[in-house]
């Protein structure tokens, strides 16, 4: 039953291996801004500690759309193996640094399943992607305004207190 389904609604491969990276990534995200997190509750940074564990969640939350995704339109997710996580981090500033990096890394990979579903002509998944492109935004949003606290405020004295006091207040109103 189920590959009579398949035929029906299959996914190309490269599609479908495509996605199957992204899983992979976005699992990794999870598990580098779980580390984050840790580290920056060792550190005493009690809501840069909480709001990695939400970023975290939230990256978990991406790989299991595209997961599902996958299956839905009768491909092959494959639960990734996630490696080379950190523990240990430079600074809290380089934390952040490191963020922005990361969703911008992930921004140009939606750029290219874009890309890809353009070339062959795949615009059900092109459809689906919208909202990770759109959800990009806010996340590097969130990362440069965070970013720009460590100018603002400086790190000396109480400043780092001060940083992870306001981290918490940065929100994208898409406007
Ligand atoms: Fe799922 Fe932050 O990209």
């Amino acid at each position: 039953m189920k590959d009579l389904l398949k035929l029906k609604t299959s996914i190309s491969e490269e599609i479908e291996n495509i996605l199957n990276e992204q899983v992979k990534i976005e699992g990794h995200a999870s598990a580098l801004y779980l580390a984050m997190s840790a580290w920056c509750d060792d550190q005493g940074l009690d809501n840069a500690a909480s709001f990695f564990a939400k970023q975290s969640d939230e990256e978990r939350t991406h790989m299991l759309k595209i997961f599902n995704y996958i299956s839905n339109r009768g491909g092959r997710s494959i639960s990734p193996e996630i490696t080379n996580v950190p523990v240990d981090f430079d600074s809290f500033r380089g934390v952040f640094e490191q963020t922005l990096e990361q969703e911008m890394f992930v921004t140009e990979q939606f750029n290219k399943i874009a890309e890809k579903c353009f070339k062959v002509k795949d615009f059900v998944t092109f459809n689906f992607i919208q909202w990770f492109l759109a959800e990009q935004v806010e996340e590097e949003y969130v990362a440069r305004r965070i970013l720009e606290l460590f100018d603002v405020i400086g790190e000396e004295g109480t400043g780092r207190w001060e940083i992870d006091r306001h981290l918490v207040k940065v929100t994208f109103d898409g406007e």
